[in-house]
């Protein structure tokens, strides 16, 4: 969602802002901004729509100044336009906003009735009018955003700039995260590290409530306060994300980068979990009484969420333990009821999706243990859990979420493999089999993407269809999920995915000739009833793509009539553990090859963001 970036330099900062942006893009907007400030003076430049229309209105319209913030928006309150675009600005104060101002309403008309004319529709301009109304009482800059965010509710992150203090920036955070970049003789604050990554790994995450000054002036400096206004040092780290990790490399999209980046990242992640001496799931830090637990909560939202139906199937059969599956936004407000020697998980890419993060803060008011599976280890979400399980990814650009999905997967078979060991549910061969599985799991997905033109063929025949069907049984269902989420996110063809023993309930009354169906059928124990729900289809005439492997091509030859023609695409015969992420693969590289045909936004499809941070 929303991006903030914010620059404190001895050189001109136009150009690094607008390149700071760019590295924001992927986090979904729908219009940007910058403001400087020079010669007491707050200069702005806004545009709606993509970044391109703001670089070459800076382009004609260029702004000096060696200190300035910028944003991307992605518009909750009021249009998409230039009017609602950040930085938001008084004659005296400029700032840029992410998250939402719960109270705005109340404070917009207060200020109205001091006298204060609003220009926008936003939440964010009645920040600017109260730090605005404070300085005039003759507060300094520092005390007059300390008593604006008194009156704030809400989650917020901010950065403000002064026309009568050039030499300040001051950022806080209040349930959006922030980060500090440092170098000598220049300073950054973002929404994320990646914004600067090319010019400093040194960074300083801000804790909740915190809030950070940057000075330029003879040095360079910082000075940071916590929620009571106390000065406080937050350690120094070094980010692991470079200019390199942020880079596109030869493809032509961050998503197809992604997906091929599967094999390392995966394997990355399996050898952080795994014992290679004696190849045992070793999961060191996580010190949970593991034959108390009877039950496994997992909470997340939208392809996190799907991990954890996958989870499901792998936690009942191979670790013997009753596993929920829960929607982070409907959790959140329902009233459930909280057994002892549940292990609840949450599962969340950037670790700072909001309803993930509020159930997070909720099970922990209750006193209930919470391991968190993150993509991010500075994460909110990994910052409050009690545990920390990391996928080893690396920063995922593209919206749609490839690499991250699969390394939560990786990360999610290791904890079943490790729970049914603890639990003694799972026997020791087919153990170390499943271990064998996983490891050999990255040559395989290697190979599927080596075949990769399979997938650019097949595309052809989706790019006039206005609707789609995933079917798939037992443990590839989530899957079809996650293939009809992508598909929809990126093509924005309408596509549903379908348990394929509920065909019969609802989707085959849409099954015609113009439909395409993508069954996803592996040979495995729920093989035989997939097939009868192929010929269902088939009987409709719907064209057919069905993934299978070996032993699943000769059964659906054999069976399907002759004449009736439909695509067949095999891949190695494998365990049904690693069933899921292998079979997510195909799913990726035909939503990704369709969006390339139909001429879409892939790395941002419209509407979506990356990191979900108001509700
Ligand atoms: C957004 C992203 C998805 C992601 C979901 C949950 O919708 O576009 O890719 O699956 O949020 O995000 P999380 O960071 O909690 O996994």
């Amino acid at each position: 969602m929303c991006g903030i970036i914010g620059i404190v330099s001895q050189n001109q900062v136009q150009s690094h802002l607008i390149d700071g942006l760019k590295r924001l893009e992927y986090r979904g907007y729908d219009s940007a901004g910058i403001a400087t400030v020079q010669d007491n003076q707050i200069h702005r430049r806004r545009s709606a729509g993509k970044l391109i229309n703001l670089q070459n209105l800076v382009e004609s319209e260029p702004i000096q100044g060696q200190i300035g913030i910028g944003h991307t928006r992605w518009a909750t309150h009021g249009a998409a336009n230039t009017e609602n675009a950040h930085p938001h600005s008084s004659r005296e104060v400029a700032v840029v906003h992410n998250g939402i101002i719960e109270n705005f309403s109340d404070l917009k008309k207060h200020l109205q009735e001091k006298g204060y004319t609003f220009q926008s529709d936003t939440d964010t301009e009645v920040i600017v009018y109260l730090i605005t109304d404070y300085l005039h009482q003759g507060n300094d800059p520092l005390t007059a955003v300390q008593k604006t965010l008194t009156k704030l509710q809400g989650a917020f992150a901010l950065a403000i700039l002064f026309k009568d203090a050039p030499d300040t920036l001051i950022a806080t955070r209040h349930g959006s995260p922030l980060v500090l970049g440092i170098k000598e003789n220049e300073l950054f604050v973002s929404s994320d590290a990646v914004a600067f990554a090319p010019w400093t790994q040194q960074v300083c995450y801000l804790e909740e409530g915190d809030l950070a000054v940057l000075n330029a002036g003879d040095c360079f400096s910082y000075e940071l306060y916590d929620r009571d206004g106390h000065k406080v040092d937050r350690p120094l780290r070094r980010s692991q994300i470079t200019g390199e990790s942020v880079s596109k490399a030869e493809y032509s999209h961050y998503m197809l980068k992604e997906i091929f980046e599967q094999p390392t990242v995966l394997s990355d992640t399996l050898q952080s979990l795994l014992n290679l001496e004696n190849q045992k799931v070793s999961l060191k830090d996580i010190d949970l009484n593991w034959k108390m637990l009877n039950r496994i909560q997992i909470i997340a939202c939208g392809t996190s969420y799907y991990a954890g139906l996958v989870a499901k199937y792998w936690f009942e059969k191979w670790a013997g333990i009753a596993v929920d599956v829960e929607i982070a936004s409907e959790f959140r407000y329902r009233s459930p009821v909280m057994s002892s020697n549940t292990l609840n998980i949450l599962i969340s890419q950037s670790g700072e999706t909001i309803d993930t993060l509020a159930v997070l803060s909720q099970l922990k008011e209750h006193g209930h243990q919470v391991l968190a599976l993150v993509n991010v280890p500075e994460s909110s979400i990994a910052r409050k859990a009690d545990y920390v399980l990391q996928t080893l990814a690396g920063p995922e650009i593209g919206v749609a979420s490839t690499k991250a999905f699969t390394s939560q997967l990786m990360v999610l078979a290791c904890l079943c493999l490790k729970t049914g060991k603890e639990r003694d549910v799972i026997k020791p061969d087919v153990y170390e089999s499943l271990v064998q599985a996983l490891v050999s799991l990255p040559g395989m997905i290697s190979y599927v993407l080596q075949n990769s033109e399979i997938y650019q063929k097949l595309a052809l025949g989706f790019t006039t269809a206005r609707n789609c069907l995933y079917l798939g049984r037992g443990i590839t269902y989530p899957i079809a999920l996650e293939g009809a989420l992508k598909l929809k996110e990126i093509s924005y063809i309408h596509a549903e995915g379908y348990a394929a023993g509920e065909l019969k309930h609802g989707p085959i009354a849409l099954v015609d000739l113009t439909m395409p169906v993508v069954v996803l059928a592996p040979y495995d124990e729920w093989f035989e009833k997939t097939l009868s729900n192929l010929q269902e289809v088939i009987a409709r005439g719907a064209q057919l793509l069905c993934l299978t492997d070996q032993k699943g091509e000769e059964k659906i030859r054999q069976q399907i009539k002759a004449g009736y023609s439909m695509e067949i695409v095999v891949f190695p015969q494998v365990d049904t553990f690693i069933e899921p992420i292998l079979y997510t693969i195909p799913v990726q590289l035909l939503a990704y090859y369709i969006a390339l045909l139909k001429g879409t936004d892939i790395d941002q499809p419209r509407n979506l963001a990356k990191s979900v941070t108001v509700e």
